[in-house]
């Protein structure tokens, strides 16, 4: 395994490979590596001849209000675990090599990123769009894999990659889940002991919400009034959106069918959670 911080030799090394005649598989991140983040890496490495790893916490997506600068970083950890999982190329730039000064250009997929996490953190997707073209331009994948934990940007991507003509295969993989069903994310630690109890509040609504749609409940705001009045009652919550969408549009949907989403975000004290879960109506 190598690290390139260049981002010239990212591209001659993918070019190089590319005229070799091999598959490109192309894992981005922004590090601080856990099971979810893992999972990409072991659903992508049987796919191609070259697995690469970016880590890069992505200064645009991040509103001057949130935590880029505590968003948790330990670069010798991540090597480790990518060393462990076969990565062969983790793709390490600095912010002044990505957004050299002064940067003006950025991507923006309409309609899609108005809505859900795009409502409360405008100018998150831009970032997301922006950094993700870059990537794809410096690493030349021919697949990249990203988690459903982020519902709304998997679809936002897909939609760029279309609507860009970019030549990547986009793949999904499902959520990773710590045992007592919280989605695991970086963030979760910021959880205080408390808050991290408090947490699981999240999941299990979720999964009861998908109960009751099992057992024939099709009515929309009545799932999302559960999962509301469930999730309040837990002390240090604040819902920032629970929304029943579709799979594709992201447009709320009244009557629940086998392409909706419930995708939620959750402050927990101060840090902000999401998750989703797909309505399988097909019983
Ligand atoms: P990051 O939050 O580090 O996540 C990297 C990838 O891991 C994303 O595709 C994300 O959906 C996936 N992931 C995170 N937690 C997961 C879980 N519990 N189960 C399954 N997959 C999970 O998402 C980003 O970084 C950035 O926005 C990025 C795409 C790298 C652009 O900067």
């Amino acid at each position: 395994m190598i690290t390139i911080r260049e981002i010239k030799q990212m591209q001659a090394t993918s070019e190089k490979y590319r005229s070799e005649g091999k598959k490109i598989g192309f894992v981005p991140t922004m590090g601080f590596l856990h099971e979810g983040h893992l999972s990409l890496i072991r659903q992508m490495r049987p796919l191609c001849d070259i697995l690469v790893v970016s880590i890069f916490v992505n200064p645009t997506q991040f509103a001057p209000s949130e935590d880029l600068e505590q968003y948790p970083r330990d670069f010798e950890r991540d090597e480790k675990l990518c060393r462990n999982e076969n990565v062969d190329i983790i793709f390490y730039p600095d912010s002044g090599q990505m957004y050299p000064a002064p940067y003006a250009t950025y991507v923006h997929v309409e309609n899609l990123t108005d809505t859900l996490c795009g409502a409360s953190r405008p100018g998150h997707f831009r970032g997301v769009t922006t950094i993700v073209t870059k990537l794809f331009h410096i690493v030349k994948p021919h697949l990249a894999i990203f988690g459903e934990k982020d519902f709304q940007q998997a679809v936002v991507l897909k939609k760029m990659v279309v609507d860009l003509n970019f030549d990547v295969k986009i793949m999904t993989g499902p959520i990773i889940r710590e045992e007592d069903g919280l989605a695991m994310s970086s963030r979760n630690k910021y959880l205080t002991a408390n808050q991290r109890r408090q947490a699981t509040i999240i999941y299990q609504s979720l999964q009861k919400a998908q109960e009751m749609v099992k057992a024939g409940e099709r009515n929309s705001e009545v799932i999302r009034k559960y999962i509301i009045d469930n999730i309040n009652r837990i002390p240090e919550t604040k819902i920032d959106y629970v929304a029943v969408v579709n799979e594709t549009t992201l447009k709320p949907v009244v009557q629940i069918d086998h392409h909706s989403v419930i995708a939620l975000a959750v402050y927990i004290g101060s840090t902000r959670l999401i998750d989703n879960v797909r309505l399988n109506t097909i019983r």
